[in-house]
């Protein structure tokens, strides 16, 4: 059974959402009440009214020239998908509006198009509010990180001092034992000296206490070089793999910081592999558009992505793992810097870095930094425009 014309008319009354149906020439010939609670005006004050009375002046334009591409081709879809659009009240104030247009142009040829309209400030709001929460997060976080930093930078170099004068004294006390048990036992302290002074190497490039010399570096042959190091003291179990980019890929940074930056991800991503596995690293350009009025010309950054199907991480642990000291690895093994130190180094070169992992999958760690800009420019397509005659 059809429902008959008057309870469709009930229906639409009802709907939960503002319509409106507008003729071609843009007068409303039907608004429900959901449109006169939005709007504030009757229904006797919409019906026969232009629907320009509900678009804010500044959007007005737009709006004209959006419904003449509608009317031209009448599917249905969003109205004005992508673009921020808002609609106006009777007391004169403006909203956020997501609107949909269909199609309901009758027999007769009459085009009609039915607009259905919500106002969207409270999704607009809570997203600013998550925004807002997310920054504050990580501003709390990078001071809190900072303060670390700071505290361990300083006992790493006042330590530092410390085991320098121990391992010293080892050395000479080891040129005048004679005895194999007692120089047996010495090596030991300087060996335990050796660990103890990595450790604060770690410290103190963690806590960016390193003097920094940024050079103009091509990612790909670092990568190369430091993998070419590295591979050797791997086992045999783990598969290497570099995907590079062709291109010629320019950061500036310190070299031995970006070495680090590979040679921290790779160590985390073999220890993810304790039955052997695949190691990848790739590198690409990342282009992005100039923001407006820098000369036309395209910002090239460069992606690092150090990927392994190993043994990934819970969720528990991706929320901590860049946190400085937080290690999942046997005492003695994992200090909790490497993350620590990869976050520390791509803030201080303005770059980020992220990391997606599943346990028992795999992890891909992914950093970016900050290209040197191409030198050659976009062609401006406005300059096309403007031919001058003859
Ligand atoms: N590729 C990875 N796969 C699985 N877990 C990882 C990976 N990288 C890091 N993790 C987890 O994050 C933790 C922190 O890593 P981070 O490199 O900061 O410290 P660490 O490796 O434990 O010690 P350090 O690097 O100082 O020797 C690790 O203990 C591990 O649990
Ligand atoms: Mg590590």
């Amino acid at each position: 059974m059809d429902p008959s014309e008057d309870v469709m008319r009930r229906m639409l009354m009802a709907a939960p959402d503002a319509l409106l149906a507008v003729k071609g020439d843009g007068e409303i010939v039907f608004a429900n009440t959901y449109a006169e609670l939005l709007f504030g005006w009757t229904n006797d004050e919409l019906v026969g009214e232009k629907v320009e009375l509900l678009v804010p002046g500044a959007a007005f334009d737009d709006y004209v020239a959006h419904r003449a591409g509608f009317v031209a081709d009448p599917r249905t879809r969003p109205f004005g998908a992508g673009m921020q659009l808002s609609a106006r009240r009777k007391d004169g104030d403006t909203f956020p509006a997501e609107i949909s247009l269909n199609d309901v142009s009758d027999d007769l040829g009459e085009r009609v198009v039915l607009a259905a309209v919500r106002d969207i400030s409270d999704r607009i709001e809570l997203e600013a509010d998550r925004q807002r929460r997310e920054l504050l997060a990580q501003q709390e976080r990078s001071g809190r990180f900072e303060s670390l930093g700071q505290l361990a930078g300083g006992i790493a170099h006042d330590f530092n001092n410390v085991l320098g004068v121990i391992l010293n004294y080892a050395t000479l006390l080891g040129r005048r034992i004679t005895d194999p048990m007692d120089a047996a036992d010495l090596q030991e302290i300087h060996s335990a000296a050796e660990r103890a002074r990595e450790l604060t190497r770690k410290l103190t490039s963690f806590a960016s206490r390193d003097v920094t010399d940024p050079q103009p570096l091509e990612v790909n042959s670092v990568v190369r070089q430091t993998m070419s190091t590295l591979e050797e003291t791997f086992d045999e179990s783990i598969e290497i793999e570099l995907d590079l980019a062709p291109d010629t890929l320019m950061t500036v940074a310190d070299r031995q910081q970006l070495e680090q930056i590979i040679v921290n991800l790779a160590v985390n991503a073999r220890d993810a592999l304790p039955d052997g596995g695949c190691l990848t690293i790739t590198t690409a350009p990342l282009r992005s558009l100039p923001p407006h009025g820098d000369g036309g010309q395209l910002h090239t950054d460069v992606v690092l992505r150090v990927v392994d199907d190993g043994i990934g991480m819970p969720p528990e642990v991706l929320r901590r793992a860049f946190e400085p000291f937080f290690s999942t690895k046997p005492r003695g093994q994992g200090a909790g810097l490497g993350l620590a130190s990869v976050h520390g180094i791509v803030l201080q070169n303005d770059g980020s870095v992220t990391i997606d992992s599943t346990a028992e999958e795999g992890t891909t760690v992914t950093v970016v930094l900050p290209g040197i800009e191409d030198v050659a420019p976009v062609v401006d397509p406005r300059a096309f425009e403007k031919v001058p005659d003859g």
